[in-house]
């Protein structure tokens, strides 16, 4: 079976708008020409495929939500900046999120600020910048941003996270619905909107929730969004505070590995237009906050085949890339690990298949993208493509563990391509070291 049969990485490539040849074009450019000109391993993000998916989610989920684009996903500021052109706001977690925010051309007042751990250097600076609304994630935090408002003279715009008692049904990762540092207890959230509500440094714009990521069930997603929505009417009627902002979060699952699911755009639309279409009102803002599904399938990684060998009677394939760029792709996180969404970037419809392992130099058996799979038969020089590599890249992979160079990031735009990050070198490892 050509790997092309499958229907995930089918859309994968579609959505990367590689035609119907045997070479992986992404944005029009063949890879194998990006990985001679830049170097492997390389990560390419196509900017017109990320405005595209801006494009299909704000036209799924309609007029009145605003989509903000959560960084943590891809701090890449090119890519972050190809969002906002295409229409995304931006949610960072960080200080270093908010730098890249601003870089990419965000006006700080459109920003928001959530994730636990937030420290009193973060708020000051946030708050020196202008920043639009923190999202509380307990009651110290909300003092401390008080605290920082006072000192300034300022108000700061506080948004409630909130830990629904439920959990977010269909996510691979959950982060609520239990105890949890994610978000305020629901029985702790009415005393804190009043607390904030008599604060004259603090300005209580509305309500959060995030509850997981990578989740297939659309149903599941629009369920705890009428859990919030329902709960901001109960407290608005008895706390007699208006709760104008909602953030239902997102999470929307991303196929990563093989056999993995879809999600239902067009039904977590239909929901969600439902619920806002009943609790709607002039000033009111709705918000929803996606990483990997704007980012995700925009992005490729690609690595070059270093070795092959022979061991136990099985083959084994070594690239120049792996876990430490790539964490997500070779299975960090997950329990049973699957082979990622991967072509041979040169034959994509090479059907010549063989049951290989295939892995990084790391020192680690958990630098492994395959693990006995049958993939295309690869040959040293030949280039391996790991599709849907756009989000979680680097970002999250352990890239100081056996101090090799960073990869280069390059975007493709309207069939040119520049690098947006530049590769790094060896002797990074050595980098604010001291004898
Ligand atoms: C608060 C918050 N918002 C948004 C996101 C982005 O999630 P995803 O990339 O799954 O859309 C995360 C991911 O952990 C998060 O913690």
């Amino acid at each position: 079976m050509p790997p092309t049969a499958d229907p995930n990485l089918a859309d994968a490539l579609q959505t990367l708008g590689c035609g119907d040849g045997d070479a992986l074009t992404i944005g029009g450019l063949a890879a194998d020409a990006l990985a001679a000109r830049f170097g492997t391993p390389l990560y390419v993000f196509d900017a017109n495929a990320l405005a595209r998916r801006v494009v299909a989610v704000r036209g799924a989920l309609g007029p009145r939500v605003d989509l903000l684009w959560s960084v943590k996903a891809n701090p890449s500021r090119a890519v972050t900046a190809s969002l906002r052109a295409a229409g995304a706001g931006a949610e960072v977690a960080s200080l270093g999120e908010l730098h890249v925010a601003l870089a990419a051309g965000h006006d700080a007042a459109g920003l928001r600020f959530a994730g636990p751990g937030k420290t009193d250097a973060e708020i000051d600076a946030a708050l020196q910048f202008g920043l639009g609304c923190f999202h509380a994630e307990s009651g110290g935090e909300v003092d401390r941003i008080a605290a920082a408002a006072r000192r300034r003279g300022d108000r700061a715009a506080i948004a409630l996270r909130v830990n629904l008692p439920q959990e977010l049904g269909g996510s691979r990762l959950r982060m609520g619905g239990r105890s949890s540092r994610f978000g305020i207890d629901v029985e702790q959230v009415p005393e804190l909107a009043r607390r904030i509500a008599g604060d004259p440094a603090l300005r209580l714009t509305g309500l959060h929730v995030y509850a997981g990521t990578q989740c297939f069930d659309a149903d599941a997603f629009v369920a705890h969004a009428h859990r919030l929505v329902g709960l901001a009417a109960r407290w608005e009627q008895d706390l007699g505070l208006p709760l104008d902002e909602l953030d239902l979060g997102g999470g929307f699952g991303v196929p990563t590995y093989a056999g993995d699911p879809t999600f239902d755009l067009a039904a977590a639309g239909r929901g969600l237009q439902q619920l806002i279409a009943a609790h709607d009102r002039p000033a009111r803002r709705w918000f929803v906050e996606l990483g990997r599904y704007l980012a995700a399938p925009a992005g490729v990684y690609l690595t070059r085949v270093v070795d092959r060998k022979q061991s136990g009677g099985q083959h084994h394939v070594v690239v120049d890339g792996g876990m430490h760029q790539a964490a997500a792709a070779a299975g960090v996180g997950t329990v049973l690990k699957r082979a990622p969404l991967l072509v041979h970037a040169q034959r994509l419809h090479d059907d010549h298949h063989e049951r290989v392992t295939l892995g990084g130099p790391l020192c680690t058996p958990a630098d492994q993208f395959a693990d006995q799979v049958m993939l295309p038969r690869f040959a040293i020089g030949d280039l391996v493509a790991v599709l849907h590599a756009g989000a979680y890249g680097l970002t999250f992979s352990p890239h100081g563990f056996l101090s090799h160079a960073t990869p280069a990031e390059v975007l493709v735009e309207n069939g040119t391509a520049r690098v947006v990050r530049q590769r790094g070198d060896p002797r990074d490892a050595l980098r604010g070291q001291q004898p």
